[in-house]
């Protein structure tokens, strides 16, 4: 069985591929971006994009994202190592707090953006409202996406 991960086509060993895609990414992979929160699809924290959409790797099935193009947040960068224009935006909005929901955050952003260049707030707030953050960086995380909707994304 072969995922497509970040652009790069990795095999998956017999003995992974019950595990849910964020245990393969994480432990198999090593991509500890998407992060353990509540592993029952409800916190958001391991949200990743699969094929346009942000999904969440906690309750995805390693057999079912065969065919997909999986893009972690360890992916967004360009090659060059040029950020994301959504991870420009957090950093210049400080967004950040402790930091654990935050991958889960820029990878919901990013598949907003992409499908929706310039949301308005309503857009903004269902995109997002699922993806829980305890230390409250809500507003900030609101004003990033908007600063990253100005620019060229
Ligand atoms: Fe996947 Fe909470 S860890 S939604
Ligand atoms: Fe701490 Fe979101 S920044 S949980």
């Amino acid at each position: 069985m072969k995922l497509m991960v970040n652009d790069n086509a990795v095999d998956i060993p017999e003995q992974w591929q019950k595990e849910s895609l964020l245990i393969v990414l994480r432990e198999y992979l090593g991509l500890t971006g998407a992060k353990i929160g509540c592993g029952i699809g409800q916190c958001g924290a391991c949200t990743i994009i699969i094929d346009g959409q942000a999904r969440r790797s906690c309750i995805a099935d390693v057999s079912d994202v065969t065919d997909m193009k999986i893009t972690t947040i360890e992916g967004l960068a360009a090659r060059n190592g040029g950020l994301h224009p959504v991870q420009q935006a957090w950093i210049d909005e400080a967004v950040p707090q402790c930091g654990y929901c935050q991958a889960g955050q820029i990878m919901s952003a990013v598949a907003l953006l992409d499908a929706h260049p310039r949301p308005d707030e309503d857009a903004i707030k269902e995109a997002m409202e699922d993806v829980l953050c305890r230390c409250g960086t809500y507003r900030r995380i609101r004003t990033a996406i908007e600063r990253a909707a100005e620019g060229p994304v």
